[in-house]
């Protein structure tokens, strides 16, 4: 029986996580005993067991994460071969009034990775949220192209040739908001109609045509009618970009992930990851993590059910051809926004990252490691 097949055995007793913590034990350490056998994956890092399937592993991180702390850095190089700033490319950031562009901190995790070695990712240059305080009072109908466009081609053109790929519209779908294209009711839509998107590639690939340019989203993951509605609506919007020419080369899945949540579908998951290839787009697995909110306290068993999270996810995902990058939001459980968004009842610090807060690396590293090297070769 397959190591994957005997997982997802093992999977089905995670069912009911809450009433049987001891079932749900017992089926993971199943898979355990077969991987401890392994014990040479810890002899590469993340990033050379990725490589050595032609596949790049990265993550998000700060500025003044690198900047202060050492022990992070260094540990971010050995596992890391691409860069993505967290939060310092995005307008609130880079745009401190309507005529000001501050690159000071983004410039600094450009050179970061130029010295390290590491590819760089940018995210974003279009989205509704983290948008500076001036905004709303400044921008509208009559401007909007025109800040759009300035801002897509000053920041793409600042970084033109050193990004690997940019996420140039992020989160632009949303059925809850009732439109028969399912696009979200933004500052950008309302202003620019829904040819918005269009623009904005056109202008990213004309500042930067060697970027991999990308349309970005969550909520694509399990098998819930939210989700089926969502990546309905995200194919839909894929295949009418790519019949009118839009530069669109590939779909990010920011992949934020649930440990607990047991409507998961590989079948399902796995035809959609197809249909979005047969538009001829590569995909990237763009802000993996996995939310342990509801999971038991006990850490021992966290650290497993996250790691069965993971590795039941990447074993569908890197089946895929298209697949072509994984990065998680963040490295390390001492630096991730779910200590701040979903954040545990019972207090303890959260755990969704594949390194601990001292930079160990948890049962999550084994399992991201593990599925690279049980990934078919690109
Ligand atoms: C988050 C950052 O992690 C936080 O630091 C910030 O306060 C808010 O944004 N989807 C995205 C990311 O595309 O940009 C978000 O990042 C997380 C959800």
């Amino acid at each position: 029986m397959t190591g994957r097949r005997r997982f997802l055995l093992g999977l089905g007793a995670l069912a009911g996580v809450g009433a049987g913590a001891s079932q749900a034990q017992s089926g993971y350490d199943r898979q355990i005993l077969a991987a401890d056998t392994d014990a040479a994956i810890e002899n590469a890092s993340l990033r050379e067991w990725a490589a050595a399937k032609g596949l790049v592993y990265g993550a998000a991180t700060q500025e003044y994460m690198l900047s202060s702390n050492p022990q992070f850095a260094s540990s971010f190089v050995r596992e890391c071969a691409m860069l993505v700033p967290e939060d310092e490319l995005k307008w609130k950031s880079l745009r401190p009034s309507p005529n000001r562009f501050d690159f000071t901190r983004s410039d600094r995790l450009a050179q970061f990775a130029k010295t390290h070695n590491l590819l760089f990712r940018g995210h974003t240059l279009l989205w509704h949220a983290r948008l500076p305080s001036w905004f709303k009072s400044t921008v509208n109908h009559r401007n909007a192209r025109q800040i759009m466009l300035e801002h897509i081609t000053k920041v793409a053109g600042h970084y033109a040739g050193q990004m690997h790929s940019w996420d140039v519209v992020n989160e632009a779908v949303f059925p809850e908001d009732g439109r028969s294209d399912s696009l979200r009711i933004t500052p950008w839509l309302r202003f620019l109609g829904s040819d918005y998107l269009d623009i904005a590639f056109r202008a990213a690939f004309a500042a930067d045509p060697q970027a991999l340019l990308v349309y970005n989203d969550y909520g694509m993951e399990y098998d819930t009618p939210k989700d089926e509605a969502k990546r309905t609506a995200v194919l839909k919007l894929l295949e009418r970009l790519r019949s009118q020419g839009t530069p669109v080369q590939a779909l990010g899945i920011q992949a934020h992930l649930w440990g607990g949540e047991t409507r998961f579908n590989p079948s399902q998951l796995r035809a959609f990851l197809k249909d979005v290839a047969s538009l001829g787009l590569k995909i990237l697995i763009t802000e993996l993590d996995v939310t342990d909110k509801h999971l038991p306290s006990d850490i021992h068993l966290r650290d497993r059910l996250v790691a069965g999270v993971y590795q039941d996810y990447l074993s569908v995902v890197l089946d895929e051809p298209a697949v072509i990058a994984v990065i998680t939001w963040g490295l390390s459980d001492r630096y991730t926004w779910l200590s701040q968004k979903q954040a545990r009842r019972d207090g303890g610090a959260v755990r969704p990252l594949p390194l601990d807060a001292n930079m160990r690396r948890k049962e999550a590293w084994k399992a991201i490691a593990r599925a690279f090297k049980q990934a078919t070769p690109l």
